[in-house]
Formats: C-alpha cells, structure tokens, sequence
C-alpha cells in the first residue's frame, strides 16, 4: 500500500501517501522543523507517513511524521501521538527528538530505511513497513495495483476481488476506495485465506474483508459490485487459448457477471511469456521420455494466455467496451542460484524429483543444466525473466 522502495538520496523529500489524509493539516509540510531549501536539498530526507486506514488500531487521528536527517542530527516530530518503543502510543504529543546517532546522507537507500525505521534508534515502535500489509512481492503487486488502475475504481465503491490471493489488487482496491467503499476478497486456498485475513486484521484495514467461497458458486446478490477483479486465477478449465476456443460452460464467468452491477467493470490478468516456465519445461523436456505423462501436465503449466482468447471470453459473456492488451514485467534475479530457489518449486520440482528417483538425472545434474540454459537471460544487472501478462477489462451493459 504504501512503498519506501523510492526513497533515494538525490531526492529531498520523499512523501509516502496515505489512504486517506487527515482532515486538518497535521504532519504535512507546515509542521516541519525549520530546514530551509538549501539544507532539504543537500542534506535531508523527509518521510511523512500518514496511516489513516489504521486509524481504528491506533487512534482517530494517527499520524507520524519522520522528519530530516543529517549526519549530526536526527529528529522526529509526531503530529497526534508520539510512538514510544514499547508501541504504546502517547496521545496528543508533538515533540522533536534530537540525537546524535545520525545518518550518513551516503548511505544507500535500502540503509537509509532500515536505520531510518529502527525502532531504538528513531524511539519508533512502528515502523512505516508495520503498517503495510505484507504480500507476495513484485510481480504479483506490480499487476495487482495495475489491474485497479486499469478498471478506474472509484472512492465508495463496492469491489469483489476473486482469487484474493496475497491480496495483491485487493489492498490497492482497498486503498481506493477509501473508507467509504467495500471490498470483499474471496478464497479457497486455506492457507491464504489465514495469511491474508491475519495481514487485514493486523494493518487495521477496515474496508476489505476475505470469505472462504468458491468463485463458481459465489453467495453473493445479483449486482451486489461496482468492479470485479480477478488477477491470474487461471480460466483453463473453461477456454483453450491455443486453439482460442471454449471448452466448457464458463461457470466462473458467469458468476462474476451475476455478480455486477450495469455498468460495472470487470479487470483480469492471466499468464502470457513466462521466461521462467519456458526455460523449466525445456529442462525437463530434455530427460522426459517422449511417452511420459508429465509431458502434458509441463504442457499446460507453461501455456500462455492471450488478448484474443480474453476478448472472446469477456465478449460471449455478454461484456461490452472490452480491452485486452499484454503488458510486460520483467523481474531481474541477482544470481542463477537466485533463480534456482525461486523457481523451482511447486509441480515442476515434483517432476524433477521423479525424474531423480528414477535414475534418469540428478537434482545437481539439472541446476547445472539449468544455470547453462540461463545464459541467454543473463545481463549486467542479473537474470532478466520475462513475466508478461494479459490484461482484459469490459462492462457489464
Ligand atoms: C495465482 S493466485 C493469484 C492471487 C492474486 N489474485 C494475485 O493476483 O496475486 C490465484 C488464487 O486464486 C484462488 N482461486 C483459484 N480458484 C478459485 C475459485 N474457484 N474460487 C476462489 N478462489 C480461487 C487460488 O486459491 C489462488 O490463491
């Protein structure tokens, strides 16, 4: 929801927005020690953080504002309550701390954050990374908040989010609603549904809750949303995007057009070139024996999904104004053994080790032929994999 990720030293002053900014002007600029322009420009850092979605956990009027350092001076000041280490929050203070355990302007920016956030160091039991909730990483967030952005969600709407996942477009949804909107996630997978439900609970985000439901069979009214979003649920059981043609009564479709109001906008993403699955299948299309029955199951897990296969599923379920469109992504993997570890996982590693059980190729044997596959992803910078998605809007006449 909210990211340090861009806070750089060439930048003077860094502000991580809010859900919501308080109705008076309590920690922006006006509240500020005094550093004149010249000081902001060569010296400091700023990083005001307003939490108002966290506002039930913490206080009506929560705000916390970091202001400034300098290798002589660090100082704090706090709007409406001061966050003392031990986490109890001390209402209606507003003080500067000082100290002499300052911060190097030089130091990078992943070091900036971790000392800036130090709770010892700042007097700060919460750091700004407290507060936000914590998903499943670049990718998934990246196409998460792309998807709101895409179907325009507007303050006070109602949103369904099926397939929630990490939450990845269900907290962005969340963020722009505000308080006033609603949005629902729904699971099956159990593990998620505890994670992320325990992740809402713990940042105090009171406009989005998770069910257990299944996306086929929903409980929900008819026109009950304003948007529904869907990010990389997966619609093979219902449409060949080879052949681009259905292959089943699409249930889930269905569901979700029941489900929204007239008017009212869909967004999904699914799985277009994935470096990672192309370069996974043909490792172990390498040793498979031609008759293998894995060959088929690889076969699908590193099928792409397509703008044509999208605009015609969106469309035989009765959607109008329908868009679709491939966005790239791609994530840099700082090593092949980066890679490695990330990526070989779940069904492939599966497959690999039968392939080892039946004395066809070792696990090492594969990680090296792996590594010599991934030569022609290899940059400067790391391991540069593809990760694109498509992306389909419509709406519902
Ligand atoms: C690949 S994850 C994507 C999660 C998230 N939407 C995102 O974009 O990061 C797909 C999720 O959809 C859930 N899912 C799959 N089929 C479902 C169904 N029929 N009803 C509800 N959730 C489903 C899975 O459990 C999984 O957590």
């Amino acid at each position: 929801m909210h990211s340090l990720s861009s806070v750089s030293c060439s930048v003077s002053w860094v502000h991580v927005s809010s859900q919501r900014r308080p109705s008076t002007p309590t920690n922006t600029e006006s509240q500020r020690p005094g550093l004149n322009a010249r000081e902001r420009r060569a010296n400091f850092i700023s990083i005001t953080a307003v939490h108002h979605h966290t506002a039930s956990w913490l206080g009506e009027h929560l705000a916390v504002a970091l202001e400034a350092y300098h290798p002589r001076r660090v100082a704090a000041q706090s709007a409406h309550q001061h966050l003392t280490p031990d986490g109890a929050a001390k209402r209606g203070r507003s003080r500067t701390l000082s100290s002499g355990q300052g911060l190097q302007p030089a130091l990078s920016p992943t070091a900036i954050r971790k000392r800036l956030l130090d709770p010892k160091r700042l007097y700060l039991a919460l750091s700004v990374d407290d507060l936000h909730p914590k998903t499943w990483g670049s990718y998934w967030d990246h196409f998460g908040k792309r998807l709101v952005e895409l179907i325009r969600i507007r303050p006070g709407s109602s949103v369904l989010d099926v397939g929630t996942g990490g939450g990845a477009s269900l907290y962005p949804a969340a963020e722009k609603i505000g308080p006033r909107g609603k949005v629902i996630g729904i699971e099956v997978c159990e593990g998620c549904l505890k994670r992320t439900s325990a992740e809402i609970e713990r940042c105090g985000i009171s406009n989005a809750r998770l069910l257990r439901m299944d996306a086929r069979n929903m409980t929900f009214e008819d026109e009950s949303f304003d948007f529904v979003l869907s990010g990389f649920i997966g619609w093979d059981d219902y449409f060949d995007f080879e052949s681009c043609r259905p292959i089943a009564d699409d249930v889930m479709m269905s569901e979700i057009c029941r489900v929204l109001r007239s008017g009212g906008r869909v967004g999904i993403s699914g799985w277009a070139v994935q470096d990672e699955s192309t370069v996974l299948r043909d490792l172990l299309y390498e040793y498979l024996p031609s008759d293998s029955p894995h060959r088929k199951g690889i076969a699908g897990w590193s099928h792409r999904e397509t703008p044509e296969g999208w605009q015609m599923i969106l469309s035989n379920a009765g959607l109008a104004k329908i868009k679709t469109f491939v966005e790239r992504y791609v994530e840099i993997y700082p090593s092949e053994d980066a890679w490695w570890s990330s990526s070989f996982d779940g069904d492939w590693k599966q497959v690999a080790e039968d392939l080892a059980r039946s004395g066809v190729v070792t696990i090492q044997a594969l990680r090296e032929r792996a590594f010599e596959m991934l030569s022609r992803y290899k940059r400067a910078d790391g391991i540069h994999q593809v990760r694109d998605a498509v992306l389909a809007i419509g709406t519902k006449p």
